[in-house]
């Protein structure tokens, strides 16, 4: 069973400055709740129990958010409102599931996902992406199937513009398992279009067996200088670990960018 989930929130967010110059991304409101509770209610609802936040001290603000309890007791003692008490009590039941671990300095999502190395009790475990939202069908609850049937590492994907590959990691398929589930025979991280081996897009939810903590103790940085999971994935498809790639069927809003943030709120609002 995966029980454990991870999420790397210590990047810089440069695609969202100036807001990020002072503002955690992850906060932000989408329809009104922070985008983060979206991601943790996708945790809850595939059964996930632990989350592990990796962040920064310049992301301090994340864990204030989750640990503010005087402020709310405070305010619930002098105003008995109903939607505060609400919302301190689901406050409360994401802080009973969530860790912290700090990465000091943005060397990459690599070397963020090592830093929950001695946390990670099981085989697998699952990361979100926190920019990468998917609305309509939970994504991570159909990964934990397709991972219960096929005992391997999923990814969710999609198809992304060909002239678009270079801000994605790139895999090239195998052996199709059926019209949504492929067997991954390589992934490359963010090509040029003449690089890319397909335009099938890894979008932000991973399983990942905990031997792949082995293989990022020994990355080196590349592309951009920075350490990559991708590297590390390969690395383990080298090793013939199966890695099965997943065409999601919910829809995908991206967060990291301004104009997909401002749509996020469009198309929630919508359901
Ligand atoms: P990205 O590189 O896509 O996003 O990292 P970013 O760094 O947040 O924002 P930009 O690109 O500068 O606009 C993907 C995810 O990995 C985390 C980020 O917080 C984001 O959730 N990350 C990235 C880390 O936790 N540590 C890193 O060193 C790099």
């Amino acid at each position: 069973m995966i029980k454990q989930a991870i999420i790397p929130l210590a990047g810089l967010g440069t695609r969202l400055l100036p807001l990020t110059s002072v503002f955690a991304k992850e906060l932000l409101p989408i329809n009104g709740k922070p985008g983060i509770e979206y991601i943790l209610d996708e945790c809850i609802e595939a059964g996930i129990k632990e989350v592990i936040f990796i962040i920064s001290k310049k992301k301090l603000m994340i864990k204030k958010y989750f640990y503010n309890d005087a402020l709310y007791k405070n305010i619930i003692k002098r105003k008995k409102d109903p939607r505060i008490i609400k919302e301190y009590k689901k406050i409360l039941k994401y802080k009973k599931m969530i860790k912290f671990v700090f990465q000091d300095k943005p060397l990459g999502t690599g070397d963020a996902v090592l830093k929950t190395k001695k946390f990670i009790k099981d085989k697998y475990f699952l990361m979100l992406l926190p920019d990468d939202l998917i609305i309509k069908k939970n994504c991570s609850k159909s990964m934990i199937s397709i991972h219960k049937k096929f005992k391997s590492s999923v990814m969710a994907s999609m198809k992304v513009n060909k002239n678009e590959v270079s801000r994605w990691g790139i895999y090239n398929v195998k052996k199709k398992i059926d019209k949504i589930n492929f067997f991954i025979k390589s992934v490359v991280e963010k090509p040029t279009i003449k690089q890319a081996p397909s335009n099938n897009a890894v979008i932000g939810r991973y399983i990942l067996p905990k031997t792949i903590f082995a293989k990022l103790i020994n990355l080196k940085p590349s592309k951009g200088g920075e350490i990559h999971i991708t590297d590390a994935i390969q690395s383990l498809i080298n090793d013939n670990n199966k890695f099965v790639g997943h065409n999601f069927s919910g829809k995908y809003l991206d967060c990291g960018t301004m104009k997909g943030y401002i749509n996020s709120t469009l198309e929630i609002v919508k359901i």
